[in-house]
């Protein structure tokens, strides 16, 4: 079986982070995203294809670097991002059978078995994860009925949003669905084809446990301090680094990082090769590899050095 990672979207919401790396390469707990994907995947998925655009010389070096194992990996490039759908359909040519489809920015405590297990039970077009959220408006949202999705509405407002139930970015998909795909053009999956898939039989799963799109800065900070707790730990820190400083919980650390003896972080992911000299203080951060930090810090995705300033 494939699952087909979607990876080539422009992280505008992270930026200036993703204007020198894809979001899927973002370290929630020192692991990129695209990662606890591959890790999460049932070991009948034999290839993973990731579907990507923007910055895929970045993440190719990566995974040709880190390869999952006991997997055969395939990159698939859109010169132009395609959207959700444009860039299923344009892995088409990948894919033997039903298959598995993950957007790259969930971070989750889902197991994608269950999803292909129900494909086959319900004999659905598709199976979708479900997630309850306070407020559905940034999302893929489903009115239900016994199980079954009756409507899909993505964004909606929040007063005419059907439930406060979302898709959670992970499906199981029948090989029919890309039929349903116009091919050689932009198409979103959430606004073009999910509502004709409605009518032809899509079910819903809503699970437990936990759950973030990794999307903005305050929901990577969320999803690091979801696993760290998962894992026991206020604080984890990579090969190489030297903590002298007062670090509180949830942060990770990179490799190779010096905090130094007067320097304060919490709340914070710091990527590979930072330096926080003495005096420095950062909260509720984000800070892209290879910086030298010397003052506050509080709340802000912190990257320099970046070229490449995509158009859009
Ligand atoms: N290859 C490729 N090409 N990937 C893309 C493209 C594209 O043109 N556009 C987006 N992606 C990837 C992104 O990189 C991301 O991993 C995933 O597709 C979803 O895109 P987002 O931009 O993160 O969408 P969203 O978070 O606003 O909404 C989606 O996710 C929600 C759950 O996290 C929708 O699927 C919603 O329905 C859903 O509720
Ligand atoms: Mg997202």
């Amino acid at each position: 079986m494939e699952a087909v990672i979607l990876a080539g979207g422009y992280g505008t919401r992270l930026r200036p982070l993703t204007y020198k790396i894809p979001k899927p390469l973002i370290p929630i707990a020192n692991k990129p995203m695209v990662m606890h994907i591959i890790d999460s995947l049932p070991q009948k998925v034999e290839k993973v294809i990731l579907a990507v655009s923007y910055k895929r010389d970045v993440l190719q070096k990566y995974l040709e670097e880190n390869p999952p194992e006991g997997r055969e990996l395939v990159l698939v490039e859109e010169k132009e991002p395609l959207g959700t759908g444009g860039a299923i359909k344009n892995v088409e040519r990948e894919i033997s059978g039903d298959f598995l489809a993950f957007n790259g920015d969930v971070i989750s405590s889902l197991d994608p078995s269950v999803l292909t297990n129900t494909l086959i039970e319900k004999k659905a077009g598709a199976v979708i994860s479900l997630w309850r959220v306070n407020d559905p408006s940034h999302y893929g949202v489903v009115e239900m009925r016994d199980g079954w999705i009756r409507r899909f509405v993505e964004k909606p407002r929040l007063n005419e949003a059907p439930s406060n139930l979302i898709s959670a970015g992970a499906y199981a998909l029948s090989y029919d669905v890309l039929d349903l795909i116009p091919p050689g053009r932009v198409v979103s999956l959430e606004r073009e084809i999910w509502p004709i898939l409605v009518e032809k039989g899509m079910y819903g799963m809503e699970f437990r446990g936990y759950w973030t799109d990794a999307g903005t800065r305050e929901r990577v900070l969320e999803a690091n301090s979801l696993i760290l707790q998962g894992m026991g730990k206020k604080l984890i820190a990579g090969n190489g680094s030297e903590i002298l400083g007062n670090v509180t919980e949830h942060t990770s650390i990179g490799k190779n990082v010096i905090i130094d003896g007067s320097a304060e972080v919490s709340n914070s992911i710091i990527m590979d090769g930072c330096i926080l000299e003495n005096g420095s203080k950062v909260v509720d951060s984000i800070i892209g590899p290879e910086e030298r930090i010397a003052g506050r810090v509080i709340g802000e995705i912190f990257c320099t050095g970046y070229s490449n300033v995509p158009k859009n």
